[in-house]
């Protein structure tokens, strides 16, 4: 039998947030690559250097590579360069980065000091928009943007504080970057994922008995897989939502429609 053509074949994509095997940005980034989608990768910085490059190593000695803080604009300039000498063009987009201060996130949202608030909405909500406009002049034939969020931004999550109110600026962004870009058919949605154990997701107080909570409460009964996000990421990415723009999808096994 002749196997259909991968969905994402000459499709270009640059990821940021792989830290390691278990950031949320590595299983979307398998479900893009074996969907077809040519990829580069960021970094955050010298420490997780060699990690990130063994994982995409996977894809191939070739894959582009470059370090990326996302609170320098220089360091944001310069990946946009070097994709266009590298790939030319751009289709798709994975913002999958976030970081609050560890003592923000645990105690009170009402001690947030004004440093924290700062960090947090610069490393979580602001690298939103300069990484779109970063992108978008890469991005003649329209192109997808997409970023990761969490429930935390419209609910009160004990514990997840100063970032929820960052994921609710970033969800804001992704409205707004979605007027901007509309009339360049670049897309910008944001993925909401219920809890998957990550470094980032570690660093919130209390954050296995959220586990535990979504497996109770959820209407599936269970948490969220990897695979699952990666297949979510690869709708928003393809040609199947060539519709859908300034939208948060929840992948959450169904806990955001709860009341109680
Ligand atoms: N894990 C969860 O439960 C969960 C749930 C919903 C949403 N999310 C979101 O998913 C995204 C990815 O997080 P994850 O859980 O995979 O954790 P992760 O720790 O694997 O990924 C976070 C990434 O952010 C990067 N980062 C932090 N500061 C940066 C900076 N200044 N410049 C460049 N990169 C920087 C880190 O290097 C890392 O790669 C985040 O936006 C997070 O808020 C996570």
């Amino acid at each position: 039998m002749e196997s259909s053509p991968k969905i994402l074949a000459g499709k270009k994509g640059v990821v940021f947030g792989v830290a390691n095997k278990r950031s949320i940005a590595w299983a979307i980034a398998q479900a893009l690559a074996d969907a077809g989608a040519q990829l580069a990768f960021t970094y955050q910085g010298e420490r997780l250097k060699e990690n990130v490059e063994e994982l995409t190593g996977t894809f191939g000695p070739g894959t582009p590579l470059y370090p990326c803080d996302v609170t320098r604009d220089e360091d944001i300039t310069r990946v946009f360069d070097s994709l266009g000498k590298d790939f030319g063009t751009l289709d798709i987009v994975l913002h999958s980065v976030a970081f609050a201060p560890k003592d923000a996130l645990e105690g009170l949202f009402i001690n947030t000091s004004r440093e924290a608030f700062r960090v947090a909405h610069d490393v979580s909500a602001y690298s939103l928009v300069a990484l779109a406009r970063g992108a978008a002049p890469l991005m003649p034939n329209g192109g997808s943007i997409i970023a990761m969020s969490y429930y935390g931004a419209v609910k009160v999550i004990p514990h997840y504080n100063v970032m929820g109110v960052a994921k609710a600026a970033l969800e804001a962004s992704v409205r707004y970057l979605a007027y901007d870009l509309g009339p360049k058919k670049i897309r910008c949605n944001a993925i909401s994922a219920g809890p998957v154990n990550t470094l980032a997701a570690r660093g919130i107080a209390g954050f296995t008995s959220m586990l535990k909570y979504y497996e109770e409460h959820a209407p599936l009964k269970r948490n969220i897989e990897g695979r699952e996000l990666g297949d979510a990421g690869l709708f928003l990415a393809s040609d199947m939502s060539t519709a859908t723009t300034g939208q948060v999808l929840y992948v959450d096994s169904g806990y955001e429609i709860m009341g109680m």
